[in-house]
């Protein structure tokens, strides 16, 4: 068999861990051919790859990032790189293309498979919100990060008396929000799933002033947004992907915790620190497995799939499926941390 490997979209610690497993399972038991395609779909699309072996993969399993390289594409470009996708793919005798990505990469998988392409689908993202599986690679290491962070901040708010407002990643979703505030006990988290009640924020904050203690830690999802009405808000439209352009809510949050407390308030953005560096052994062996299984499904000739962590298993799951909704925090886990706040 010859398979094509690529990852696309935002990197996520992890990516290098799947690749090494898909050459490892295809090549050394199975007796594959393994190509990577550099930067995404644009690999793809202009047939820009080399050839993966053992050699290729050695010493990369606790690298973060990607050896091939990734890019955002646009939908538009994809819808007219089917057939240019699909000319490559025979010509380079491709008999399985495994796309490792998030939401958007995902989607493009979904179109291109439904195009005919031969496909299983690997989910990452450091948000954790694609719904088909219970966890995806890289969140472990992302609240790992956030979490380490928090505690660090934690101190220096103290000394100063002052309120930390720590923005962290999470588009759409706050998982990375509810699990690292949970793990470093922050006394404020706010989840784009929530608007938050800006009157409200500022009373729970205030009343640790009140009893005494001598700083207060928020953590704040990048993409959550006031209820309406309680605060101005500034949003920054849309970038060429359809993404929301953040105006940092952490900057916006601090200077109206600080207006409205009267207590020295600062933003921390942890940014793409979150995605940077080595994988924790958790997404190290989720991402592992996740290559394993992505080959074995080529072989079984199970295409428009997609790896997924159900409870303890490695399950395939329909790559349609997995594109209509995103996992969102539901309300009952944002009240187990809600009572620890
Ligand atoms: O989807 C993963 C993610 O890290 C989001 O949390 C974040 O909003 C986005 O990617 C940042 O993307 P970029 O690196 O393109 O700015």
């Amino acid at each position: 068999m010859r398979i094509g490997v690529l990852t696309s979209g935002g990197d996520c610690p992890g990516l290098n861990a799947v690749i090494r497993s898909v050459v490892h399972r295809a090549v050394v038991d199975h007796g594959d051919e393994v190509i990577g395609f550099h930067d995404g779909w644009k690999g793809l699309l202009e047939a820009d790859y080399r050839k993966l072996d053992l050699d290729a993969v050695n010493g990369i399993l606790a690298r973060g990032g990607t050896i091939l390289g990734s890019s955002r594409v646009q939908p538009a470009h994809l819808v007219g790189g089917v057939e240019r996708a699909k000319g490559h793919v025979a010509d380079l005798g491709l008999d399985a293309i495994i796309p490792i990505g998030g939401e958007g990469t995902l989607k493009a998988a979904n179109l291109l498979s439904q195009g005919g392409l031969p496909i299983v689908g690997v989910p990452k993202t450091i948000d954790n919100d694609i719904s088909s599986t219970d966890v995806t690679f890289g969140f472990d290491t992302a609240v790992t990060v956030a979490t380490e962070a928090l505690d660090r901040l934690k101190t220096t708010a103290e000394s100063h008396q002052r309120v930390l407002v720590v923005e962290v990643m999470g588009r759409h979703t706050g998982w990375i929000a509810l699990h690292s505030g949970m793990a470093a006990g922050a006394h404020a988290i706010v989840v784009p799933e929530r608007p938050f009640d800006m009157d409200e924020l500022t009373a729970r904050v205030g009343e640790r002033f009140e009893a005494g203690k001598r700083f207060a830690i928020v953590v704040v999802a990048e993409g959550a947004k006031p209820r309406e009405g309680t605060m101005e808000f500034r949003s920054g439209g849309k970038d060429e992907y359809g993404h929301e352009r953040f105006t940092g809510v952490a900057n916006q949050l601090s200077v109206e915790l600080e207006r409205r407390l009267g207590k020295e308030a600062r933003p921390v953005i942890l940014g793409h620190v979150q995605r940077g560096g080595t994988p924790t052994a958790y997404d190290r062996v989720l991402a592992t497995r996740f290559g394993w299984h992505a080959v074995e499904a080529a072989h079984r000739g199970e295409f428009g799939m997609l790896t997924a962590l159900r409870g303890t298993e490695i399950t395939m799951v329909p790559l349609a499926r997995a594109v209509e909704s995103l996992k969102t925090v539901p309300a009952d886990r944002y009240a187990e941390a809600e009572c620890v706040l």
